[in-house]
């Protein structure tokens, strides 16, 4: 086995706390401090958003309509969440930022302002909300690349045929499923000779390195609150203004217009043509809270997170029987997003092994990049029916289901942040090794909601109402 990491409290030192930290969660002997391995779909608030959060819901009032304090002191912290989510991007001046409810909204918004005469290329390894908004018909979609440099020439290959008046390229910094980074300076190069634009998903980027949109040339950029340190609800889009100042509004109504008489609608531009409605203050300030502080300790942060992916990769890829899947190859740029499987154990039921007997969160499945993952497991996820020998496996014999499940196609993700801990990466790692030597501990069935051990799933699961 591998070092274990040096020095973890100095390494914890610079890093801001989230919410959670500290969160104990049931196990089948008891209780222990969350392992949280599950940043890439939703992170925890940080104590600092939290605390903006808090003090909004104090003391908001109607927002850029009324007059009294709380709706002017509203008004401008929704100005303010703007510029700050503006800055975080590193929008240009003439930029819209545009708050949405999420990255998949942020797309479907973008997919709606297209001018008509419009082709969109990407790449199979896409997240379904970056490939799928823009139409089938108007979508090149092009094959996972085994290289960065294969991408990049199809990517050029593919411009190069495209006869329509307008094209993008639309491409996520860091995979979800396996946390490669697409180089973005190269992307913008090749689509702008080729006279298109470029839409970068900072989904999962943007957690864990610098978004640039002016210093990369970059034409959009979307990403989500609660996959930056804010709860769910808001994300953003930002970039160029001049096919969204042309498009019918979003969300037509209220706030979307400048004026309307019998004969005539004037809808505004900027932001506010496709903001209608009453916006989600708390949730514009939470996310601008969020990028205030990730931006405050980008340095800090990346220092931890290299320290512990590094760890992590590591230590799973020494234990026998566990396979890392990634697009590029293990030298190649990734963050801390790691996919893998067990020979012998489906991937559900390691996820909820790890959760039930280690109280350590993961996800298993097909991340919503269900062509990336087949393309990785090769239609089979090392879950050989028959095997034998495996405790795994005759524990899947043992719950009856047919042998065509036994080769769903499915991996295990653990992705690190904020409020994972080194000595949670080391919990990970033997829990893991543990799974991998002999199979779960507890005796689970499968039902149509999963993996459970009827012992302690109703211990897990129950927790009391908020309100
Ligand atoms: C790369 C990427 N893009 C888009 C999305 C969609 O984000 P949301 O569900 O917040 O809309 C995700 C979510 O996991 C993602 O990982």
């Amino acid at each position: 086995m591998t070092a274990t990491l040096e020095a973890p409290a100095a390494l914890c030192a610079g890093v801001p706390a989230t919410a959670t930290d500290g969160l104990q969660v049931p196990v089948a002997d008891g209780w222990i401090d969350y392992a949280n391995f599950d940043h890439a779909a939703s992170t925890p608030a940080l104590r600092s958003v939290a605390s903006a959060v808090e003090r909004v819901v104090a003391g908001y009032g109607s927002v850029h309509r009324g007059n009294g304090h709380p709706s002017r002191v509203t008004s401008q912290w929704y100005d303010q969440a703007r510029e700050e989510v503006g800055r975080f991007v590193g929008a240009r001046a003439t930029d819209h930022v545009v708050f949405t409810r999420n990255t998949t909204d942020s797309w479907t918004l973008l997919a709606h302002a297209l001018p008509a005469d419009t082709t969109v290329v990407a790449f199979a390894s896409e997240h379904h909300s970056t490939l799928l908004p823009w139409g089938a018909h108007r979508t090149v979609t092009l094959g996972v690349p085994a290289t960065v440099a294969d991408g990049i020439r199809a990517l050029d290959r593919a411009l190069g045929e495209v006869t329509s008046r307008h094209s993008l390229v639309v491409v996520a910094g860091a995979s979800n499923v396996t946390g490669d980074v697409w180089p973005i300076a190269d992307i913008v190069a090749v689509a702008h000779r080729h006279g298109a634009r470029v839409a970068l998903d900072a989904a999962q980027l943007a957690p864990h390195r610098r978004i640039d949109l002016a210093g990369w040339d970059v034409d959009y950029v979307a990403l989500s609150g609660h996959k930056i340190y804010a709860p769910y609800g808001t994300g953003v889009l930002a970039g160029r203004g001049d096919w969204l100042d042309t498009a019918a509004p979003y969300l037509p109504g209220g706030g979307a217009t400048v004026s309307v008489t019998e004969s005539e609608v004037v809808w505004a531009l900027g932001p506010a043509r496709h903001e209608g409605g009453t916006p989600n203050v708390v949730g514009a300030v939470a996310l601008a809270a969020a990028c205030a502080a990730l931006a405050e300790h980008r340095a800090d942060i990346a220092l931890y997170e290299h320290a512990l992916g590094a760890r992590l990769r590591r230590g799973l890829a020494a234990i026998p029987g566990v396979r890392l899947h990634t697009l590029f190859g293990s030298g190649a740029d990734q963050v801390a997003v790691v996919a893998f499987t067990v020979d012998g154990l489906e991937a559900g039921l390691v996820s909820t092994a790890l959760s039930v007997e280690y109280g350590i969160g993961v996800r298993d499945g097909r991340f919503c990049a269900h062509r990336l993952v087949d393309h990785l497991l090769g239609g089979d996820s090392g879950v050989a029916a028959g095997s034998g020998g495996s405790h795994g496996a005759d524990t899947l014999h043992r719950s009856g289901m047919p042998s065509a499940r036994l080769r769903e196609v499915a991996a295990v993700r653990a992705s690190l942040g904020l409020a994972t801990r080194p000595h949670h990466v080391e919990r990970l790692i033997t829990a893991v090794t543990e799974l991998a030597a002999r199979g779960p501990a507890l005796s689970y069935v499968r039902s149509e909601a999963g993996w459970e051990t009827p012992s302690v799933a109703a211990a897990t699961t129950s927790s009391s109402r908020l309100w």
